[in-house]
């Protein structure tokens, strides 16, 4: 169904197909090794234009799992995009040599304009302060292993909701499920942006916004936090008076309900204290393991391996 389609958008893919991607990432995390030469002879090509570690290593862990291969750079000024080279002309070039392109740019619609040229599916790894949709995947993935369900789901998310493209993805896609409801807590500078909540006003899709993470924690199944993006910031200033303004410690995790479960896409700045990694509601680092498991899942979709 998902065969040489590209990512680019967290609805690009609907609900009954993110469903059946899950349910293949979730045969992966039970069976690994049966998946070992799936992609053999295939090539990815990961072209990064922003600093990565979860994204860039999972992809590339992902398609070396499945016996393909990968190629790409981390620094762009490695590439032709040093001599001036649009990133339409690169996205031409590129495809003629892979089966497969991952992208990341700090530009919002990059990975679309990218999609637009290249001869073969693109998956956007993150564009500026807009999409991050295979974190939203490894998310799903995540909230479905400890929660068994998404349906009737209360979600907060706090930090950043203003650049947090994690955050944007995992909202516009979550809120496609029955019953669920959201929590936004942040600083009013860092507001969720209009769109997504026009959008959600739109759908009836219950929300609240506050700026109390203490009084928000009781009421959430899940506790999704972020850091506060200093490269979108253009005042330092700013970012200096709003980094820490929302750091969970033990005290605020004793609030929540003993089955809620806090979430992170990484890297933690400030805002989640080492003191609450030992608890095991704590699963922002098994979300990390998730993140492969489900990129595996993604890339034998879209090359039509599934
Ligand atoms: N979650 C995430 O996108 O992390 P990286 O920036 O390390 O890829």
């Amino acid at each position: 169904m998902l065969k040489n389609r590209s990512l680019i958008g967290p609805d690009d893919f609907t609900v009954a197909e993110t469903d059946e991607l899950l349910g293949l990432a979730g045969r992966i995390v039970r069976e690994p090794g049966a998946f070992s030469g799936a992609c053999a002879g295939k090539l990815l090509a990961s072209l990064f234009y922003e600093p990565s570690t979860r994204t860039k290593f999972s992809f590339d862990a992902a398609m070396l799992r499945l016996g393909g291969q990968t190629i790409g750079f981390s620094d762009p000024l490695t590439s032709s995009a040093a001599k001036g080279e649009t990133i339409a002309d690169s996205a031409r070039t590129i495809s003629k040599y892979v089966d497969l392109i991952v992208v990341r740019h700090p530009k919002e619609g990059a990975a679309k304009l990218i999609s637009r040229y290249a001869d073969c599916p693109v998956i956007n790894a993150g564009d500026g302060g807009h999409h991050h949709p295979t974190q939203t995947l490894t998310d799903l993935l995540t909230i479905r292993h400890y929660k068994k369900r998404f349906e009737g789901l209360s979600i907060g998310v706090c930090g950043d909701l203003k650049f947090g493209r994690t955050i944007h993805s995992l909202v516009t896609s979550f809120s496609r499920y029955e019953n669920v409801r959201f929590l936004f807590i942040s600083p009013e500078e860092l507001a969720m942006p209009g769109y997504i909540r026009e959008d959600l006003a739109a759908r009836k899709i219950p929300y609240a916004e506050t700026d109390s993470l203490e009084a928000s924690i009781p009421e959430l199944d899940v506790l999704y936090m972020s850091r506060v993006q200093r490269e979108r910031f253009i005042s330092e200033e700013e970012y200096l008076r709003l980094k820490d303004f929302f750091i969970l410690t033990k005290d605020k995790m004793a609030l929540g309900k003993p089955d809620m479960i806090v979430m992170h896409p990484l890297p933690r700045i400030n805002e989640i204290a080492a003191e609450v990694d030992d608890d095991p509601r704590a699963v922002y680092f098994e979300q990390v393991r998730f993140g492969m498991y489900v990129r595996m899942a993604l890339i034998m979709k879209l090359l039509g391996l599934e």
